[in-house]
């Protein structure tokens, strides 16, 4: 039997509702997601756009006039200096989660949700007035720092402020506002695109000051987790805090465990070399794997390129950013059902399903471009059943990807890391997840040149790969509360291994001391 399977830890039962200021306070700090999904569906549109092109990669466009007319489809897209201007944002995002985590540890979660936020802001004011290169790098380098702080708090916050039922429906907002973020900015791009004169990318890249703004005036209205507070030494605004965002009389347990939570999280030095520890070894295992294979399930590739990915599959122009639409939809209305159902169904069983819907979509996806493309490329004329056939199973697939991968890689990570190593153990989750966007962003177009309809079989792989480890190593996180975590490695059949051997060291550090009293 997987290890895991069935599992119910032996976990308390904190009183707390969902309440309405609990909702609105993780709606509010769930904007932080549209900055994120702002940018994704951003990126693509306007370096598709001819005037953006023109102006800032003459070179780039040149070539893409002539390679349009070659006559192998996979190739006509491919150039490293435009996917360059994509990716480069997740670098500076990735640098930025590290120093996050100490701001997130030093002055609470909703200082650098309102650093993410300004910095993006003003990332975005150079893009929108970008008149040399320069400004555009500089530009993208300033999101990427509001992005990476943003993504390293966010998800933070929400699950430490929600009520454990809940955790999972609260963290989820997280996932639903990257994806309004995204359908927004493909219906921004649609629209700037039409604007005469050449200059609505201007618009389209400038707009990202409007989810920065909504972000950071949420932010400002935000009090910090009661996590954070007790870390920093406020207690009494942290029992307080915790009363009203439970909506009970009495918090008294779970402020007691939160206390001493906080207590045992001191006695770690440095939570970064702690994080190399033989204990820490599942939630680490996690941080890295979670975020790695959620960009290895390919859902970039669509986010990222749906447009460029229909027109190569002959669909025409308004037909391709139509078509980005709809899987823009698709994409935000599968989450709504996450949030619905990831906290009576748990974790583990949308894993698994949605890694199995999603295999199931890339091998029918796949089949139908190798028969239809064959090795050069060449479609011939396509027909309507074909582009429903393909567009229907990609949205399958966004949706299998949408309730599974998409939220629960930002949930999962989030609530399984004990206080002491949570800062920085999320910017390793997030930092992984950046690395591998921008491995994906970076390499897709080549990869479709070179490997062709094969591309496909690639993710399919990793697909599999982390279908079984969900199965066997993952163990259930809903409904425990989020310092009662640690319980869930010790009834695991693989990673009991781990925290025992901790345990036991533990008891024994604590014999010699009581020995050494007596
Ligand atoms: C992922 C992004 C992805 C988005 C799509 C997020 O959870 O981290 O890389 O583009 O979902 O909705």
């Amino acid at each position: 039997m997987a290890g895991g399977v069935i599992f119910t830890a032996n976990t308390k039962a904190y009183p707390g509702n969902l309440t309405c200021k609990v909702l609105v306070t993780c709606l509010v700090a769930a904007c932080g997601g549209l900055i994120f999904g702002y940018d994704i569906g951003i990126s693509g549109g306007v370096t598709s756009m001819a005037p953006f092109l023109k102006q800032f990669f003459p070179d780039v466009y040149k070539k893409q006039s002539q390679i349009i007319a070659s006559s192998n489809q996979y190739c006509k897209f491919n150039s490293t200096t435009l996917t360059m201007f994509t990716s480069s944002l997740y670098v500076a995002a990735l640098v930025a989660s590290v120093i996050a985590s100490f701001v997130t540890k030093a002055f609470g979660r909703r200082s650098s949700m309102i650093i993410g936020g300004v910095t993006f802001c003003i990332g975005a004011l150079f893009n929108g007035f970008a008149v040399k290169l320069w400004m555009l790098i500089l530009g993208r380098i300033l999101l990427g720092v509001g992005i990476g702080f943003a993504n390293q708090s966010v998800p933070l916050y929400l699950s430490e402020v929600a009520p454990y039922k809940y955790r999972g429906a609260c963290n989820v907002l997280f996932q639903l506002s990257i994806t309004v973020g995204i359908l927004v900015a493909n219906a921004v791009n649609y629209g700037f695109a039409q604007i005469k004169g050449g200059w609505g990318w201007r618009l389209s890249l400038g707009g990202a000051i409007v989810p920065a703004i909504i972000f950071i005036v949420g932010s400002c209205t935000l009090a910090d987790t009661p996590n954070s507070l007790i870390q920093r030494g406020k207690l009494e605004d942290a029992k307080r805090r915790l009363l009203i965002i439970r909506g009970v009389d009495n918090v008294d347990e779970e402020f007691n465990d939160l206390v001493e939570a906080t207590e045992q999280s001191k006695k770690i030095e440095s939570p970064w070399l702690n994080l190399l520890s033989r204990k820490y070894r599942p939630q680490m295992f996690f941080a890295v794997a979670i975020p790695f294979f959620q960009q290895l399930t390919g859902m970039n590739v669509f986010m990222f390129y749906t447009p460029v990915l229909f027109k190569t599959m002959g669909f025409g122009d308004n037909a391709s950013l139509l078509s980005a639409l709809i899987t823009g939809s698709v994409n935000m209305l599968a989450t709504i059902v996450s949030i619905l159902l990831v906290d009576k169904w748990g974790r583990r069983f949308w894993f698994l399903i949605g890694g199995a819907q999603m295999l199931i979509c890339q091998v029918v996806i796949t089949t139908a471009v190798a028969m239809k493309f064959g090795l050069n490329g060449n479609p011939g004329e396509l027909h309507m059943w074909y582009a429903v056939l393909v567009v229907g199973f990609i949205c399958i697939y966004i949706a299998g990807f949408a309730w599974s991968w998409g939220p629960l890689g930002w949930l999962v990570p989030s609530e399984i890391f004990p206080l002491e190593i949570r800062s920085a153990a999320q910017s390793v989750n997030v930092s992984v997840n950046m690395i591998f966007t921008f491995f994906i962003a970076q390499i897709f177009l080549q990869m479709l040149c070179a490997l062709r309809f094969g591309l496909f079989i690639f993710f399919m792989f990793w697909v599999v790969v982390m279908t079984i480890i969900i199965y066997y190593f993952l163990p259930e996180t809903k409904g425990i509360p989020i310092e009662e975590m640690a319980g869930i490695w010790r009834e695991h059949w693989y990673w009991k291994r781990f925290v025992m051997v901790a345990d036991e060291e533990l008891a024994q550090v604590k014999d010699t001391n009581k020995v050494a009293r007596v």
